[in-house]
């Protein structure tokens, strides 16, 4: 499969599926950004955020990461907290609002149906989560929010997955120097169910800012 860069088209026709999603939905709200969501923040980061894919109403709305939706809500006031962004977060694109020191990526540039996006789809999105690694040239740190941005990272970087299982607050040492911290995804089911609290996931980010500024 041919990929290039470390975006996708506009029109990327790699995932039948997605295709099929993206067309009805700008069918449906001919108004929104429905299109693979580009990576936010400066590729001279130290820290690479990495969700699980767009929100539907969120990010394929707005067209940044993590802008719109519940995941958001918690996100950006956690990274704005750590000292990781600058502003303030007005769920816009246009709010203004800056990152220090990190980048925001998806395993899956494109917004699956109910928010699943499946194994070929992961696997056919990876070269644009390797490009954004390999271009990332201060890259010290790698956050996956959820098992599948973990999953997806340890096989961008030709690691084994039984080598290096998901854990939520675990920062994983990779060979190369590299470092892989986990944590359960911002999302609203896992906030809702106490899988993750506010306070769970501000430890992790108060390490990660501590580790991307060593
Ligand atoms: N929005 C994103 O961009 N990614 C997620 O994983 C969730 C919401």
């Amino acid at each position: 499969m041919a990929h290039c860069g470390t975006e996708p088209g506009r029109d990327c026709p790699h995932c039948p599926r997605l295709v099929a999603f993206r067309e009805s939905n700008r069918k449906t709200w001919p108004d929104w950004h429905n299109a693979p969501v580009a990576s936010f923040g400066s590729s001279d980061a130290n820290i690479l955020i990495v969700g699980l894919a767009p929100g539907l109403r969120g990010a394929n709305r707005t067209s940044r990461p993590f802008t719109g939706d519940y995941a958001g809500q918690l996100l950006y006031p956690t990274l704005l907290k750590f000292g990781l962004a600058k502003g303030a977060y007005g769920e816009d694109p246009d709010d203004g609002l800056t990152l220090a020191g990190c980048r925001i990526t998806n395993a899956v540039r494109c917004v699956p149906p109910q928010n699943k996006p499946v194994g070929a789809e992961i696997n056919a999105c990876r070269p644009y989560l390797v490009a954004e690694i390999e271009a990332m040239k201060q890259l010290r740190v790698i956050l996956a929010l959820g098992t599948v941005a973990h999953a997806s990272v340890i096989r961008a970087l030709g690691l084994k997955q039984k080598d290096w299982r998901f854990g939520h607050g675990v920062f994983h040492e990779l060979p190369s120097g590299l470092v892989l911290a986990d944590s359960y995804h911002c999302s609203r089911y896992n906030t809702n169910t106490g899988r993750l609290t506010e306070a769970m996931f501000h430890d992790v980010f108060e390490e990660l800012a501590n580790r991307g500024r060593a």
